[in-house]
């Protein structure tokens, strides 16, 4: 999604361009080593945690993308790809299952056993959340738009899922959100008092109404999350090994059909990460 908003010109100047889209990337450095691109970079100097640094950038924004044949990095923002993953495995790891991890095992404050609602069911970091949340032990319930999404949240480990808006048969203790004005009131409505709602996109825009007066009296909070630093990538692909938990791949398309995957991801036609190879991949 981060290179559609950078086609549409979303965070993005005209004289930035020519730019390479593409933020996640797996491959192979000039030694041969199989690597994960981590694709946020942090200014020179920065310690501590990376998306906090205010002058941070990522591939595509401040240094051209992955969907290229060779891709020039920071030393720092490579990691060994672990064996048990493929490369179109590991590929998907940098952007969309990094912002999962990040919202679920950093910022939500979750504890296994306790019930989290993903709004989404079959796009990048939706399918993430529940693979993820899954192998932790929470319940996992999901919205999702046809009976397909939600059969496919189901066979990635949902243990419910449901209409977009429907009545739960409870409230749940946390709740992630990617969708925005879609599905916001419904998120906050579905929250427990003191319930959490950990936020990373709006990709149907800003909620027309903010539910204060449900923030403020039911004392939830409302937690931002972007993307996570280079040591959670690093825990996160230690986890996908320790638990064999895997992406769901929606798609694989040779770079040369980027457009159609991109096509079939804007019409909604997501079944996990579309992934795009390059010669030797
Ligand atoms: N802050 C960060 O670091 C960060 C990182 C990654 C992504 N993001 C943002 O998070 C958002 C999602 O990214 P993604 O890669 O997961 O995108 P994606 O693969 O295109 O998935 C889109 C998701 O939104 C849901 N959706 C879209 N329109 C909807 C509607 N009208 N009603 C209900 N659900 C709707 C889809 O639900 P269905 O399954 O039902 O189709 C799907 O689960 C984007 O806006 C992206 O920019 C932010």
């Amino acid at each position: 999604m981060h290179d559609v908003w950078t086609l549409r010109g979303v965070g993005i100047k005209p004289e930035q361009f020519p730019m390479i889209l593409g933020c996640d990337g797996a491959g192979v450095l000039d030694d041969g080593s199989p690597v994960v691109i981590h694709a946020m970079i942090a200014s020179p100097g920065w310690t501590g945690d990376e998306t906090l640094d205010p002058k941070r950038s990522l591939l595509t924004e401040g240094y051209q993308g992955t969907f290229a044949d060779q891709v020039v990095v920071p030393r720092r923002n490579v990691l060994p790809k672990p064996d048990a993953l493929s490369f179109a495995e590991a590929a998907c790891m940098g952007i969309a299952w990094l912002t999962a991890y990040r919202m679920l095992f950093v910022k939500s404050g979750l504890r296994p056993g306790q019930t989290m609602l993903v709004q989404g069911a079959s796009g990048g970091v939706a399918t993430a959340l529940i693979q993820l949340g899954s192998a932790a032990g929470l319940r996992v319930w999901v919205t999702g738009r046809t009976e397909a999404k939600r059969g496919l949240a189901q066979r990635l480990g949902a243990h419910a899922t449901f209409e977009p808006g429907a009545r739960l048969p409870e409230r749940v203790d946390a709740v992630f959100e990617t969708v925005g004005k879609a599905t916001w009131s419904h998120s906050i409505k579905s929250l427990k008092p003191g319930g959490v709602v950990v936020v990373c996109g709006a990709t149907t825009g800003d909620p027309e109404v903010a539910e204060l007066q449900r923030i403020f009296f039911l004392q939830l909070r409302v937690v931002g999350s972007a993307l996570g630093t280079r040591e959670e990538l690093a825990d996160l692909l230690s986890f996908c090994a320790n638990t064999g938990v895997r992406p769901a791949i929606g798609g694989e398309y040779p770079l040369s059909q980027a457009p159609d995957a991109f096509k079939a991801m804007l019409a909604g036609e997501t079944a996990g990460k579309f992934v795009l190879t390059t010669s030797g991949f």
